[in-house]
């Protein structure tokens, strides 16, 4: 059996998606599930790219004990020592360097010549060094590189101590067995002196075919994401990867991966509570409909024997249709099993004030579902400080063509405000309102709300993006069984994150 070394890069390439942003809590709570999935090694973020990314990076090392834990540096001195810095603490610890070797991103991104781009490479390889043994290169764009320059850096790069050789698809352009035969050609030319490695982009939905060919033409390490999370069209999605050489173990028996795939569903789960994005509901393996039978004759099939249309079953993957549901009886003993369940690894105090919110849901909502918990600790973990915190909301009754009213009290250096605004429908009133109370305007970019779970008191989750003071739009989310509460904390809760960025 040779195993396939995993590395995921939801936390860095998936952060990466439009609207994915993370918070440090919120990257350590998926750090720890990623830990628990069985991922070799955790791409935690690009410490040199903001004081955040580096402290999240930081305590990810701190508290992750059994995955490599890697952070992403440009081939430049100042990236590599934050990257060093950053993955000091970790007991296994990588530094991933890149740089561009595609002809276009030579000449018109880096302007320099392929002798220059060969220099920095081994610099960058040998100064990384110096903080760890275990160095990762990557040849930015090299599904259009050269392939012969492409054997020239590598070369350089194993000489000056490189261990894993990334070759990335950036743009997703190749055909699976384009980058077949590339890695192919690669693994003799390399020849077992460094582990050959894959990062494909979905730009044409190929990313995760791509994987699976490159494996099989010598690649030993994939770069994935949970749910496909990554820029554009995303990466190759994790789950797939390893559910198709899991359920083709007739062709991949020479494969395996140290993936608890018991841990994907809760993964994937987690993932989307924590961004805010839902994988498409026709998604592979963890779609809402992956394992849903709508049409007669499949159901009938299903009925008398599964494997007439399954082709996995959905308890491998962590999918509990029977999870057991909480409510307002339930203890705190039920409450923090159900937490562990889930991925959320508390302190007793989070618990406690977790245990509360969840206290005061059970009285609005009968039924507690997995997804309302994970909803309800991801909101209170993307809670930045609260400078401003809506205390009551009321709104008037809602007339086809009429104008709508919105008051609202807002708590704001220990002194409550209140005012009312009407506006053209209520949404309108109540992000008018809560601009003249905080004194700052918001100007809406996006808008989604969905319902967390089934049934008429579902809890509401809202996200919205917001741009104030012409800077660059934040993202807020809200969660309430009424959707206009949720929307006005969501819009208080962009305005947080703002001014916590200033
Ligand atoms: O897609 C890419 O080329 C990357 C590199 C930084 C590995 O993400
Ligand atoms: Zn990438």
């Amino acid at each position: 059996m040779e195993n396939i070394i995993i590395f995921d890069t939801t936390l860095r390439d998936g952060e990466q998606s439009p609207g994915a942003s993370m918070n440090t809590e919120e990257k350590i709570q998926l750090a720890l599930q990623l830990e628990k999935l069985g991922v070799d090694v955790i791409e935690a973020g690009f410490a040199a790219a903001s004081p955040g990314d580096f402290d999240a990076i930081s305590r990810i090392s701190d508290q992750v004990k059994n995955s490599k834990i890697c952070s992403l540096a440009r081939a430049l001195d100042r990236d590599i020592k934050a990257a060093g810095e950053a993955i000091k603490s970790a007991d296994f610890k990588r530094i991933h360097t890149f740089i561009a070797t595609s002809q276009i991103h030579m000449e018109y991104k880096l302007k320099m010549t392929p002798d220059q781009v060969i220099k920095k490479a081994v610099d960058a390889v040998t100064y990384a060094k110096t903080f760890c043994d275990d160095i990762e290169f990557s040849c930015e764009d090299a599904g259009r590189s050269d392939i012969g320059f492409m054997k020239e850096i590598l070369d350089a790069v194993i000489n000056a101590g490189a261990t894993t050789l990334n070759i990335p698809d950036t743009v997703g352009y190749r055909m699976p067995s384009e980058m077949a035969s590339i890695i192919k050609s690669l693994h003799e030319s390399i020849g077992g002196r460094a582990i050959l490695s894959v990062h494909n982009h979905n730009d044409l939905g190929l990313a995760v075919a791509s994987s699976i060919e490159c494996i099989l033409a010598g690649a030993r390490q994939v770069e994935c994401t949970i749910n496909g999370l990554g820029e554009r069209a995303g990466n190759a999605a994790l789950e797939e990867v390893v559910m198709a050489l899991r359920t083709r173990h007739d062709i991949f028996s020479d494969y395996d991966t140290n993936i608890n795939i018991k841990e994907i569903y809760p993964t994937s789960r987690l993932v989307s509570a924590i961004t805010g994005i839902e994988p498409q509901p026709n998604k592979a393996i963890v779609g809402k409909n992956a394992f849903a039978h709508e049409s007669g004759i499949h159901q009938d099939g299903v009925l008398k024997h599964m494997e007439t249309y399954e082709i996995m079953k959905a308890t491998d993957i962590g999918l509990d249709k029977n999870s057991i549901v909480l409510g307002k009886h339930s203890g705190r003993h039920a409450f923090k099993d159900k937490l562990l369940k889930l991925g959320f690894n508390l302190k007793n105090d989070e618990i406690d004030e977790a245990f509360g919110r969840f206290k005061i849901l059970a009285d609005a909502k009968k039924e507690i579902f997995d997804d309302d918990i994970r909803a309800l600790v991801s909101a209170e973990i993307a809670k930045v400080e609260e400078v401003f915190k809506l205390v009551t909301l009321q709104l008037s009754d809602c007339n086809p063509g009429g104008v709508a009213n919105a008051a609202v009290t807002i708590l704001h250096d220990g002194k409550e405000v209140t005012d009312a605004a009407i506006g053209n429908g209520t949404m309108d009133a109540v992000f008018k309102v809560i601009d003249r109370v905080c004194g700052i305007k918001g100007e809406l970019r996006d808008y989604k709300v969905d319902a967390v779970t089934e049934g008429k008191d579902a809890l509401a989750r809202v996200v919205v993006k917001v741009a104030f003071e012409g800077k660059k739009p934040v993202m807020g989310h809200g969660l309430s069984v009424d959707t206009m509460l949720a929307t006005a904390n969501a819009y208080i809760g962009a305005l947080n994150s703002h001014l916590s960025m200033k």
